[in-house]
């Protein structure tokens, strides 16, 4: 195959960050784990959730079902599993009672230049930052996924892709969820060869509900993906992308392939009244963020701190609006700029930050910055969670930013490229898709990683995982994640409920509190909040959390939420197959 040998020659000039070492396999190095519970798994799509079930029914751990499940999302949940794109791991192993924190978040090009987004009037323009190919950062996940099954993974590699060839090559009937994404898509799609030979018939229409989707461009991609990941970056579908880039016009290079890597992060711990919140560390916000938040508040009581009273809602909507202000401040690429995170999340700055909130009303959000209302295009980033039988966790969020990324597939190999570059501050106080401002700190520069607020979270009591949990939504995300936290923790709410409950959210700007239209509060809340001054705005359902409960027993409870469209599934302890 043409190319190969200089793809191959060119991964070997050196690049910023060496590759991450081989580990040997877990199974190898972790104490026999004490632990019998429930396995359970959690995906927003039931194909993917089926796969991962079996994993685990096959002697597979957590980490083998949740690599096994973002690939069989990467076929058949196009809107947001990726192979093109990103996303972040965080683990926990009740055996060796380790945390681990995978960052496979994209970078910026080399080529990437901080004003790149900005048009003529040196205002941002999202047109480039969100559609076609200057959007694209260089995708992570295959490296990551990957690098987890190195460090963690107990069944082969290539069976854990297995699913996903056969789904993409076999075809998978269209869901009426699929069949509105084509239609709502397909204009965007259309403009761009290879995505329309994907995604939509061959008379330019889309797919309708039970037609038969075959992807046999992306069957044959991950079958060389089933031989490693260096295919990826090195080798064909490398070549393919780069390519791609060629004819859109894009600045993503066979450098950018070669050099890139995944990397291990420290994960974010945070003692939380007696627990421990375990969650992704910068380049993404969604662990910090979580993290300041619980801590603001857990100087209150629970009782004091119930989202469904005036109070207890204000106290966790101040909070939030602080901690965003900070997030636009303090948080970006942790290897481009120095995130002040112990004093961030530490008890000190929590208690000044809580004695600022007022309780006879709302802090107005103190920033001449232009704020904008978040925009909703439906799902676009997806959580997984998977318990073993064994009580090791892994939550999982992935992405390529807005639905269906920069809508550019990759001609030949099948799969759609990221927007993630939107992540980035394309100018300081502008806000980005999600009306996040954010300045210095998240700038574009080349191979920097663009700031997240994606927050994979285990909550842990007494070394054991009780709560694993995850969402899409944009900056919705760390606030969806602390609500079911706080539901399950401080409440005692079942997962059902606390999942399925109202959102509301505040991120310092747009100083507006949304709450969802379809799921709305009780009116008495919302007219308590307004008469505290905050300005309440409906908006469409917030997240898709995908989440397990374990108790003191080892039962667990999988719960997919109600506001997407996907399935959760628990096998029980006795099931559990002898160890391979
Ligand atoms: O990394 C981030 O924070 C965003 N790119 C996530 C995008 C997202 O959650 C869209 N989902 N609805």
């Amino acid at each position: 195959m043409r190319g190969h040998a200089t793809l191959a020659l060119l991964a070997a000039l050196a690049c910023s960050r060496p590759e991450p070492a081989a580990v040997p396999a877990a199974a190898a190095v972790s104490a026999p784990a004490p632990l019998r519970t429930d396995a359970a798994v959690a995906t927003a799509e039931p194909f993917a959730t089926h796969a991962a079930a079996d994993v685990l029914a096959d002697g597979g751990n957590a980490v083998d079902a949740a690599v096994c499940a973002a690939l069989t999302l990467a076929v058949t949940y196009p809107s947001a599993g990726n192979l093109g794109g990103g996303g972040f791991l965080v683990t926990w192993d009740p055996g060796t009672r380790e945390a681990h924190a995978l960052d496979f978040r994209e970078t910026a090009p080399a080529a990437a230049t901080r004003d790149m987004y900005l048009g003529p009037d040196g205002n941002p323009d999202p047109e480039k930052s969100l559609e076609g190919h200057l959007a694209v950062g260089v995708p992570g996940s295959v490296r990551g996924l990957s690098a987890a099954h190195r460090k963690f993974g107990r069944l082969p590699w290539k069976s854990l892709v297995l699913p996903a060839i056969h789904l993409a090559e076999e075809g998978i009937p269209v869901s009426a969820g699929l069949a509105g994404e084509f239609k709502r898509h397909a204009e965007k799609l259309a403009r761009y060869p290879a995505s329309a030979a994907a995604f939509l018939k061959a008379d330019g229409s889309p797919h309708g509900k039970g037609d038969s989707w075959k992807q046999p461009d992306l069957a044959r991609t991950l079958r060389r993906i089933a031989e490693g990941p260096s295919d990826f970056y090195t080798g064909e579908t490398a070549r393919l992308i780069v390519e791609e880039m060629k004819r859109g016009g894009g600045i993503l290079d066979v450098h950018d392939l070669s050099c890139y890597s995944a990397a291990w992060r420290d994960p974010i711990r945070v003692p939380y009244r007696g627990r421990e919140v375990v969650s992704m560390p910068p380049p993404s916000s969604g662990g910090v963020c979580v993290g300041m938040i619980l801590r603001v508040l857990e100087g209150w009581t629970p009782a004091e701190i119930r989202l469904d009273d005036p109070a207890g809602a204000h106290r966790y909507v101040e909070a939030a609006r602080r901690v965003y202000a900070d997030r636009s401040q303090h948080l970006g690429d942790p290897d481009q700029w120095r995130v002040p995170l112990a004093w961030l999340l530490s008890p000190a700055y929590a208690a000044e930050r809580r004695a600022t909130i007022r309780m006879d009303g709302a802090t107005g959000s103190r920033n001449v910055a232009p704020g904008a209302e978040p925009r909703r295009e439906g799902v676009h980033t997806t959580h997984l969670s998977v318990l073993d039988f064994d009580g090791r966790a892994a939550s999982l969020t992935t992405t390529i930013n807005s639905g269906y990324g920069s809508h550019v597939t990759v001609g030949g190999a099948g799969f759609l490229l990221n927007n993630e570059m939107d992540d980035f501050s394309a100018k300081p106080g502008a806000p980005n898709l999600y009306g996040l401002v954010g300045g210095e700190a998240n700038a574009v520069a080349p191979g920097k990683r663009m700031l997240s607020s994606m927050a994979p979270t285990v909550v842990l009591e007494d070394g054991r995982a009780r709560l694993v949990v995850g969402t899409p939504g944009g900056s919705t995300i760390i606030t969806s994640v602390f609500q079911v936290v706080t539901r399950v923790v401080d409440q005692g709410e079942s997962l059902e409920a606390a999942v399925a409950a109202p959102r509301l959210h505040h991120q310092w700007l747009p100083d507006k509190l949304f709450h969802e239209k379809g799921r709305a509060p009780p009116p008495a809340l919302l007219e308590a909040l307004a008469k505290l001054g905050h300005t309440l705005e409906p908006r469409p359902e917030i997240g898709d959390v995908c989440a397990i409960a374990v108790d003191g027993a080892g039962r667990a409870t999988a719960v997919a939420d109600p506001r997407g469209r996907g399935l959760a599934r628990t096998l029980p302890a006795w099931s559990r197959p002898e160890t391979k």
